[in-house]
């Protein structure tokens, strides 16, 4: 057996099945993976991921889903559902983040298929919307996703890393200040970040962006749709959103704390001009003019659909009701944690909250709550573990559970404090330093992609299959950059298109109309959200 998902159960395809299966074996066999991979996350001791964990409320989603899974939303003519859709996500979502504080300029939004792909399409408008004569650069605190580098990394942008301070987590501003220069496009702030779950000081980071005429992302990924009702219910959380003067771009996650289907997330925009930036045309194609608001062609309708059910069956109540549980859940959790001398809770923690020790390694703790069924997020620099608290830990015993588990796991980690930890997670304790951290990481990736994932034909040649596993290899390694540099070249290549064709007469009327279509669901947009102008 190679260790391949369920080989021993049901086999493996390595080619299309010569018959087709019945539609009930298919789905049996998908119902006895999911029934094996859900008690994961049930019992609540999973940290974060499953954002909702209602088995009802996922079944709810599963059946708005249904109704569009098969449609393009690209293809609008034939689904004004997916505007309707759309329009209301984006500004429910706009409501939320307090766009009706935008006074000079039009806030519009894109929904995207998550985080990361907000977060890009933040870097490549502030990269057309702000032409640089050097390499544009944007400065994001160390805490901020990884997605900020990764888009970077594809569009050919810098991104300067600003230290953070190490007791409260936030970034240190007198750096940002220090590190604009002309080619500075935008700043980061997160509310909160993934480590830690704190929030950086927006208003400052503001305030320079305004003084500095550069753009202020702020991550909501993950607190964007929590955070709002955090702050209603009377938590202490700095203001982060568009009432916060120089705040020009704001993520949040529809599929975490927005409790849809995984596949969304609203990039919210103060000014309409700078979400258009982004936009892609191609008005001269032979297969007929296209123009897509994102990176994505097609996209399910479905999704869309969902995401609006889950939005619009909550509302303000059901967000507020699973918010003010979660952090209740989040203060017990972090209670427990304070009543150890030995562990340290790192900055100001809003749901999400990290510790660590400076007694003992905190992955002896991890160590021990792995054997108790606890799932935690690792960390680095230094190793602290976090929990991302979610709906599944406000259910009745969890928290208590916790307790119990937590104060057994510290009289283990201090019994074995000379001890080598046995967990080390991805993000943190890989020995030998960065280097070997990234040679492990691509061993990973490899075990994870071409190990499993790649599934050769039984029936390829040898000297075929040796070529594509050294292409493979190849990819993998140098072969990365290169692709990144080809897709970097393309999209220089897309935005001149664009701009040739917008001086010229002819196509820019195309471009104008093929535009129209997005304007249409920016039109009910801002018909749904009350802005005080
Ligand atoms: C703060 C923050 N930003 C961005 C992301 C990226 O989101 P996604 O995984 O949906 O791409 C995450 C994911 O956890 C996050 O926590």
């Amino acid at each position: 057996m190679s260790g391949f998902p369920y080989e021993e159960q049901f086999g493996v395809n390595r080619t299309l099945p010569e018959n087709g299966m019945e539609q009930d074996a298919v789905l049996s066999m998908l119902s006895a993976m999911s029934s094996a991979e859900n008690p994961v996350w049930e019992g609540g001791q999973c940290s974060g991921t499953m954002y909702c964990g209602d088995h009802d409320h996922y079944d709810f989603l599963n059946l708005a889903f249904s109704q569009f899974s098969y449609v393009n939303s690209l293809q609008r003519d034939m689904c004004p559902s997916a505007t309707k859709c759309e329009a209301e996500i984006i500004a429910m979502t706009l409501d939320l983040l307090g766009a009706s504080n935008v006074k000079d300029t039009t806030p519009v939004g894109l929904v995207t298929s998550g985080g990361s792909g907000s977060i890009a399409h933040a870097v490549l408008a502030y990269r057309e919307h702000h032409p640089t004569s050097g390499r544009p650069n944007i400065i994001k605190p160390e805490t901020a996703h990884p997605a900020f580098s990764k888009a970077g990394h594809l569009f050919g942008v810098e991104m300067k890393i600003a230290p953070v301070d190490p007791t409260t987590t936030q970034v240190e501003l007198e750096w940002v200040k220090a590190n604009i220069d002309e080619n500075t496009i935008a700043l980061i702030g997160s509310a909160c970040n993934y480590g830690y779950g704190t929030v950086d000081p927006i208003g400052e980071l503001g305030a320079l962006a305004l003084e500095h005429h550069v753009g202020l992302h702020v991550d909501g990924c993950l607190g964007g749709f929590i955070l709002p009702f955090g702050r209603e219910l009377g938590y202490d959380i700095e203001p982060f959103d568009f009432s916060v003067p120089g705040v020009t771009s704001i993520s949040a996650d529809t599929h975490k704390y927005g409790y849809a289907l995984k596949g969304t997330s609203v990039l919210c925009f103060a000014d309409q001009a700078l979400r258009n930036d982004q936009y892609f045309y191609l008005t001269d194609w032979s297969g007929g003019k296209y123009c897509s608001p994102g990176m994505d062609g097609s996209r399910s309708g479905g999704l869309l659909a969902a995401t609006w059910a889950a939005m619009v069956h909550l509302g303000h109540e059901g967000y507020l009701r699973y918010a003010k549980e979660i952090f209740a859940t989040s203060a017990t959790m972090q209670a427990a944690v304070r009543e150890h001398p030995s562990l340290r809770l790192m900055g100001k923690p809003t749901f999400l909250f990290s510790f660590t020790s400076d007694e003992f390694d905190i992955y002896l703790v991890n160590d021990f709550l792995r054997t108790r069924g606890w799932r935690l997020n690792g960390q680095q620099y230094p190793n602290a573990l976090h929990m991302a608290v979610t709906r599944p830990q406000t259910q009745p015993g969890v928290v208590e559970r916790w307790k119990t588990d937590l104060a057994d796991a510290v009289a283990y980690a201090t019994k074995h404090k000379d001890e080598l930890p046995k967990s080390g997670a991805i993000y943190g304790g890989v020995e030998g330093g960065p280097s070997e951290a990234v040679r492990r990481h691509h061993q990973i990736l490899h075990g994870r992609h071409d190990g499993q994932a790649v599934l050769h034909p039984l029936v390829m040649r040898r000297r075929d299959r040796a070529l594509s596993q050294h292409r493979l290899r190849h990819r993998w390694t140098e072969g990365w950059s290169r692709h990144a540099r080809r897709a970097r070249s393309s999209l220089y290549e897309v935005h001149h298109v664009a701009t040739h064709y917008s001086e010229d007469g002819g196509a820019t009327q195309d471009a104008d109309r093929v535009v129209d279509a997005h304007h249409r669901c920016d039109e009910a947009t801002s018909r749904d959200v009350e802005y005080s102008r």
